[in-house]
């Protein structure tokens, strides 16, 4: 397996083929003559295929461009998209914090927001094995009433609360 490489992301292709043009370089040979690159590196890069991560950062820098804000997700050779993991369904270890991403539990959330809705106001206790989702629970029960709709799934409730502000 080959060093660490890196790739453009494919929706930053077009920003660097145009960083390219307002750099002045005739063609995709004269950056490579300029930058000392193969002309087949220069097209992978180019492309956004992988490159080698020193090749990649110093072509950003004959490009003018910031090499961390055209960057894919780093790769071994093969295919690699852009992932933005904000928005990555996909959550591994830490706790979720986006009501999005946030499945299940609704017994509980109808026992919590009843006792939250009431007066008088009441404590209530979570408690649960390590990593049963306690910490995600309360972020939810924080967020979910205040949540733009748009941010959250189809159909996910979030009138629990008449005033929830
Ligand atoms: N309702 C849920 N939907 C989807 N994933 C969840 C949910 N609750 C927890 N997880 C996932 O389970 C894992 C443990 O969640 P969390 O950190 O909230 O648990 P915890 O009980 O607070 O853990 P700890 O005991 O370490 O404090 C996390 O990776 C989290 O993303
Ligand atoms: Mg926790």
């Amino acid at each position: 397996m080959s060093a660490r490489s890196l790739c453009v992301a494919a929706e930053k292709v077009g920003r660097v083929k145009a960083a390219l043009k307002r750099c002045a370089f005739a063609s995709q040979q004269a950056l490579a003559t300029e930058s000392g690159f193969s002309l087949s590196t220069v097209k992978s890069f180019l492309n956004g295929r992988p490159v080698d991560r020193l090749n990649f950062i110093e072509l950003c820098e004959k490009l003018g461009l910031d090499w961390q804000a055209v960057v894919a997700i780093e790769t071994e050779e093969g295919a690699a998209d852009a992932v933005n993991w904000e928005e990555s369904p996909f959550i591994v270890g830490s706790p979720i914090t986006k009501p999005r991403q946030f499945f299940g539990r609704e017994r509980e959330l109808r026992r919590l927001f009843a006792l939250i809705k009431r007066l008088p106001l009441q404590n209530a206790a979570i408690i649960g094995p390590r990593r049963a989702g306690k910490t995600s629970l309360l972020y939810y029960l924080m967020k979910i009433c205040t949540t733009p709709e748009e941010e959250l799934r189809p159909g996910q409730k979030r009138d629990w609360l008449p005033n929830p502000e």
